[in-house]
């Protein structure tokens, strides 16, 4: 795996992959690795000739507030499970390599409406932080497909958007979530958990999946009440949630009465951790 840390270093490296007529498949991330972002690569592998990942902890997505500085890294354990997982190219930049002119001057990106609903609601900025360096990204590397995780899914939506917006050449691909054995996602978030914590976690998961449950012989709209509920058991099992929201699947708006492909979305706070999940739901047709 080579290792690319200036854009001319990967620019050569893309060069070379080109010039062999590799079809490129990128999978972008902020590191501390997990088996989440290991199936992200897998996947890459079965659509293309060579994966290219990068590995930048952004710091325009993270809020004043927010755990920019406490982000886990681990740069050497990451290295050595790209380069297991066949990456043939890491670009991993500092800032100025990803905002020559100062990460505040530099040119933004926003995906107005769905940035600004759910997550984006209470990361002010955020999504704005995520497409800006995503588009820089795509950029970079001139990606034939692009891979990332349902788990965000949210931000595959807001990624999806600036690609038609910009008429982006580029196939993104919406993976599916990795959990670990008892229903939790996966996500470097996990680590901030402590033990106790990491036993209520799975609750999230299983709140959802209860909902979807109770929602599935649903027609159509009439969800708050059940969304609700599932704040209420949420933090009755020791969670601050942020939302539990029903939303059309295609663009994250409430659904109308004849809307049957939908996902629960839901954001909660645990401790430290800020997790995220969400559930696919196909809603039955009428008799
Ligand atoms: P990060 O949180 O490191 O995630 C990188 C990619 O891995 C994203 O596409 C995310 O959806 C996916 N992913 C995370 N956990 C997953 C899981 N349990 N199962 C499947 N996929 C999972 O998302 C980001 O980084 C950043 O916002 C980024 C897109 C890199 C822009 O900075």
């Amino acid at each position: 795996m080579i290792v690319a840390k200036s854009v001319a270093e990967l620019k050569t490296e893309i060069a070379h992959l080109r010039a062999a007529g590799k079809r490129i498949a990128f999978v972008p991330t902020m590191g501390n690795l997990h088996a989440g972002h290991l199936h992200l690569v897998e996947q890459a592998r079965r659509h293309s000739d060579a994966v290219v990942a990068s590995i930048y902890v952004n710091p325009l997505q993270f809020g004043p507030q927010e755990d920019f500085r406490a982000y886990p890294r681990t740069p050497v354990q990451d290295l050595t499970v790209l380069e297991q997982a066949g990456v043939e190219v890491l670009f991993f930049p500092d800032d100025t390599a990803i905002y020559p002119r100062g990460r505040m001057a530099s040119t933004r990106v926003e995906v107005p409406g769905v940035s600004d609903i759910l997550c984006g609601a209470t990361r002010p900025g955020h999504f704005r932080g995520v497409a800006t360096v995503v588009h820089r990204l795509f950029h970079l590397v001139m990606p034939d497909a692009a891979l990332f995780g349902k788990k965000d899914y949210q931000q595959l939506l807001v990624i999806r958007l600036m690609c038609t917006d910009f008429g982006l050449p580029i196939e993104i691909i919406g993976v599916d979530t990795v959990r670990d054995a008892d229903g939790l996602a996966m996500s470097s978030r996990n680590g901030y958990l402590t033990p106790e914590e990491r036993g209520i976690a799975p609750r999230l998961y299983s709140t959802l999946q209860a909902l979807a449950g109770q929602l599935w012989s649903v027609s159509g709209h009439g969800f708050s009440a059940h969304e609700v509920q599932a704040m209420e058991q949420l933090e009755n099992a020791g969670f601050r949630p942020d939302y539990v929201s029903v939303r059309r699947r295609q663009d994250l708006a409430l659904p109308g009465a004849g809307d049957r492909q939908l996902v629960i979305l839901a954001a909660a706070w645990l401790g430290r951790a800020r997790l995220i999940d969400n559930l696919e739901l196909d809603l039955k047709r009428a008799p």
